[in-house]
């Protein structure tokens, strides 16, 4: 018989409008792998964060090992062995690995600091974890991947024995998903608990004892994940089918649209540096950058959108030159960017929502009228906006932090896309959006380019690349190793290129 270690019974959280939890009665079971999923905005980051102390539950009762408890900072839910691992880290960079762990935490009777003690408790645990991880580096020259280790590390060094963890993955590589899934069952052969949040179904799928589905705030359903298909979680969460295999029209380019020669960026390592790259992208084509990341697409989409000016080599946008203008000239032309991190460069998460969508355009109509700020216009526009891609939030004057995930990011989408743009940067389009979203967004970029955009999609979503591109160039180590046709190659000759081997004949 499965035991209960948490219980969730009827709780509810509000904010100004919105209804983000309603009467949620959830069970976990202990040593269980359960996922909880649902569309942009359903309240799955909200019931965790009220688990983990974060916010106040406006009703309802938590029991936790069947007692009720009531958590009302992360250092309660520590007490009661509950640890959350953020998507956004929470490290000290110039910290070693085993200090950012034992940071703040006594030993007992020691008046000063067991240093070999300390590395060596840190060092065993991540030996149990069959983690490969050297306590002595520092915390900044750590990928990615290996810093949420670190988090995961620090959270059962602190005692935790529940863990949550809230899209893990969207800032990983498929390889260090892979090697995430395999510390999480680890931990759960250890007797851990584990509630993930994902809205990659695959993962979902694999990895998962249960799955329950969050709607508009209201429990829909657990289930077992045996007997469970993708479809029929799609189905729970949504309401419908989706589709996500794009049908598009063939394509017919025109004019060269965007042309990057020879061009020389800095990138932070070697490896992401560019080295003399040069290609085209034509009107009214979607040309696909695939690669691990890492490998220069933040060096190429920062010399194309005009945020650091590349060490040699040309950016032309219809011929014209550009290498040496700022962001706002660019924008002027009819340059639309959508960047991979839309909190940092996307967003200005103290803004209200409709100063955002003014955020690249406030200088023109609507949004100003003979050189003053036309509020209204502004206003008007951001509603249009916000209902044309579905963002859910209570009003137009809403903060953007106060959006969930996806719905912050279907926020930059509208807003760059519904620009109609001659040359559009896409990067990571999909990061964070659900299911129904992700169909949504595909549609809405192919409609660019039938419009007559050039579109150039880096992401490192294969994929999603593959699916969506006319034509697919592969980056590694800051070059292109080839191009090829996105409908006829195959999966494993992108993959090789993608590693950094040509294609073998
Ligand atoms: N601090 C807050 N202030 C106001 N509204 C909030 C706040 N936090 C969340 N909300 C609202 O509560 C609702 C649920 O948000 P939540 O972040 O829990 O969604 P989610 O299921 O995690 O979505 P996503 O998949 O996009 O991350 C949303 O409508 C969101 O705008
Ligand atoms: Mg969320």
């Amino acid at each position: 018989m499965p035991q209960e270690i948490l219980r969730f019974e009827q709780v509810s959280k509000f904010f100004p409008g919105v209804v983000a939890n309603d009467k949620v009665d959830l069970t976990i079971y202990k040593g269980e792998i359960h996922s909880l999923l649902g569309e942009n905005g359903a309240g799955k980051s909200t019931l965790m964060n009220i688990l983990y102390g974060l916010y106040k539950a406006d009703g309802g009762q938590i029991y936790y090992e069947g007692r009720p408890v009531s958590i009302l900072s992360p250092n309660d839910a520590l007490k009661h062995g509950i640890g959350m691992i953020h998507q956004h880290f929470m490290l000290i960079p110039n910290f070693t690995v085993w200090e950012n762990v034992t940071l703040g935490q006594k030993m007992e009777g020691s008046p000063v600091l067991p240093v070999t003690q300390l590395k060596q408790k840190v060092q065993e645990i991540a030996g149990q974890l069959h983690m490969n991880i050297d306590v002595n580096q520092l915390v900044g020259e750590l990928s990615v991947g290996v810093q949420q280790k670190v988090e995961i590390l620090k959270a059962i060094y602190r005692g935790a024995r529940l863990l949550i963890l809230d899209e893990p993955t969207s800032v990983l590589t498929p390889q260090e998903s892979e090697e995430l899934f395999v510390t999480l069952d680890r931990l759960k052969g250890d007797g851990c608990t584990i509630i993930f949040i994902s809205h990659k179904l695959n993962e979902v799928m694999s990895i998962s004892d249960r799955v329950s589905v969050l709607r508009d705030g209201h429990l829909i359903e657990t289930r077992d994940k045996e007997g469970c298909t993708p479809a029929m979680m799609t189905a729970l969460m949504v309401g419908r089918d989706v589709n996500l295999a794009i049908e598009k029209k063939p394509c017919i380019p025109g004019e060269v649209a965007l042309e990057v020669r020879d061009l020389c960026a800095a990138g932070e390592t070697h490896a992401s540096t560019l080295k003399h790259i040069s290609f085209q992208v034509r009107a009214g084509e979607i040309v696909g950058i695939a690669g691990v990341d890492g490998n220069g697409q933040g060096a190429l989409s920062n010399a194309i959108a005009g945020i650091q000016k590349p060490e040699s080599g040309t950016v032309l946008f219809r011929g014209e030159d550009v290498t040496a203008e700022n962001v706002r000239r660019r924008n002027e032309r009819k340059f639309s960017y959508i960047p991979a991190d839309r909190r940092g460069e996307g967003l200005t998460l103290d803004f209200k929502l409709f100063e955002n969508i003014a955020l690249t355009q406030y200088y023109k109509e609507p949004c100003s009228k003979k050189g003053l700020l036309n509020f209204r216009g502004m206003r008007e526009r951001a509603a249009a906006y916000m209902k044309d891609f579905n963002v859910k939030a209570p009003n137009t004057e809403a903060e953007a932090r106060n959006l969930s995930g996806g719905n912050q990011q279907k926020l930059v989408l509208a807003r760059e896309i519904l620009k109609r743009p001659d040359i559009l940067l896409v990067v990571q389009p999909t990061w964070g959006l659900d299911i129904g979203a992700c169909e949504f967004v595909y549609q809405k970029i192919v409609e660019e380019r039938d419009r007559g955009a050039a579109v150039l999609l880096i992401s490192t979503d294969l994929e999603e690349v593959r699916n969506l591109s006319d034509r697919l160039l592969v980056l590694f180590e800051g070059q292109i190793m080839g191009e090829v046709d996105p409908a006829v190659a195959r999966v494993e000759d992108i993959g090789q290129l993608m590693a950094g081997s040509q294609i073998q004949q």
